[in-house]
């Protein structure tokens, strides 16, 4: 008898395979269909930190606000037309609609204002809340480690406010992501030394435990730039990922696996159960689906589900666990191998 069922940070999941958070889930028809299809979790699609502070009237003070582009369209009403009370409604009917959990999403950039809506998020039912983090560092005189710093205050700003578990949702672009994962993936005592200037006057950190994020999501897909060559313009690129896309974050899953406190959630590039397979041999603790569904619909979740059960019946495996991490660094003979960056090989047969 096979058991797909898992947990994920704490939550108890029928199986490993959660809906992305997109226009799918930014409606109840959509949580609904996701959950009958089978989803093990749905990650609802996310509300931006600008629509929460424009309520409370703190917009017109985020400095970062005029280079945020998409969030700018988006509270001119392009895109999905939810604003935070509506989406306090669909965090409220989904999580009583349907019997998996629930995760509400908020993109946000800075930990300003906007903090206290988690509370309200965390009322209104949530399993949990999945901080999507986008920062497109474009200003020449901004310091990686301030970068680094907004991560840290946002999770913890965060944490401070709410109990129900956290997952940051983060791209790839760091000078050393293996160390913002750790400092993202352990409890502290102190908040990491190098962050100059982060207490106001007369405050420490001494006292405080900077807890870790429960979740990483490794990786989000950005918006894609591309350029139209006959008309001399700025286009979108394709939104939808494909099976190629997944290696970024498979690498960086087999990294980390055991290697930090945080469960690891696989994101891009997934779009069979193949792929899924892949990613908990690498270590995810769960696996999300985006641009798959959107192309197959939500009858792909029985699909991969089944696949990745009929290859467990092959390999003879019972349950989740039983594989999971199989393939990471920590737990290979030849860590050396998952360090590699340059086909070397390639290069000389070239020559
Ligand atoms: C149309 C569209 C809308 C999306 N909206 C959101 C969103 O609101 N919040 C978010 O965190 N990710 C959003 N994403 C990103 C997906 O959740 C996912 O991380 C990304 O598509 C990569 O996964 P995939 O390869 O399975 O598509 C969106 C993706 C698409 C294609």
């Amino acid at each position: 008898m096979i058991d797909l069922s898992t947990t994920y940070m704490g939550l108890a999941l029928r199986n490993p395979l959660v809906v992305a958070s997109s226009s799918l889930t930014g409606n109840l028809e959509g949580v609904k269909q996701a959950a009958t299809a089978g989803a093990g979790a749905i990650v609802l699609k996310s509300l931006f930190e600008e629509q929460i502070a424009a309520e409370t009237a703190a917009l017109g003070k985020h400095a970062d606000y005029a280079g945020h582009t998409e969030a700018a369209e988006y509270l001119q009403g392009y895109g999905m037309a939810l604003g935070p009370q509506e989406y306090l409604q669909l965090v409220k009917d989904s999580t009583q609609a349907v019997d998996v959990p629930v995760i509400a999403s908020i993109n946000c950039f800075s930990h300003n204002n906007w903090s206290d809506y988690a509370k309200k998020i965390e009322s209104s039912g949530a399993s949990a809340i999945e901080l999507n983090i986008g920062l497109l560092p474009t200003n020449t005189g901004q310091q990686g480690r301030a970068i680094e710093q907004r991560y840290y205050q946002i999770l913890h700003e965060v944490k401070s406010q709410v109990k129900i578990p956290i997952a940051l949702k983060v791209g790839p672009y760091f000078s050393s992501f293996a160390e913002i994962a750790k400092h993202l993936g352990h409890d502290r005592a102190e908040a990491p030394a190098f962050t100059v200037g982060w207490c106001g006057p007369g405050e420490t950190t001494g006292n405080i435990v900077w807890r870790k994020a429960d979740a990483l999501v490794l990786f989000n897909r950005y918006y894609q730039l591309d350029i139209d060559i006959d008309n001399l313009e700025l286009v979108g690129g394709n939104p939808l990922s494909t099976p190629a896309d997944i290696n970024n974050s498979l690498r960086w899953i087999s990294l980390l696996y055991n290697r930090i406190e945080s469960d690891l959630a696989a994101s891009t590039g997934i779009h069979s159960g193949r792929d899924a397979i892949k990613q908990l041999l690498a270590g995810a603790t769960i696996t999300q689906v985006c641009s798959t569904l959107m192309t197959n619909g939500f009858d792909q979740i029985g699909r991969i589900l089944q696949e990745i059960e009929k290859w467990m019946q092959t390999q003879g495996f019972d349950s989740i666990g039983e594989f999971r991490g199989r393939l990471s660094q920590a737990k290979s003979e030849h860590p050396e191998d998952y360090e590699r960056l340059q086909y070397i090989k390639l290069f000389v047969g070239l020559e």
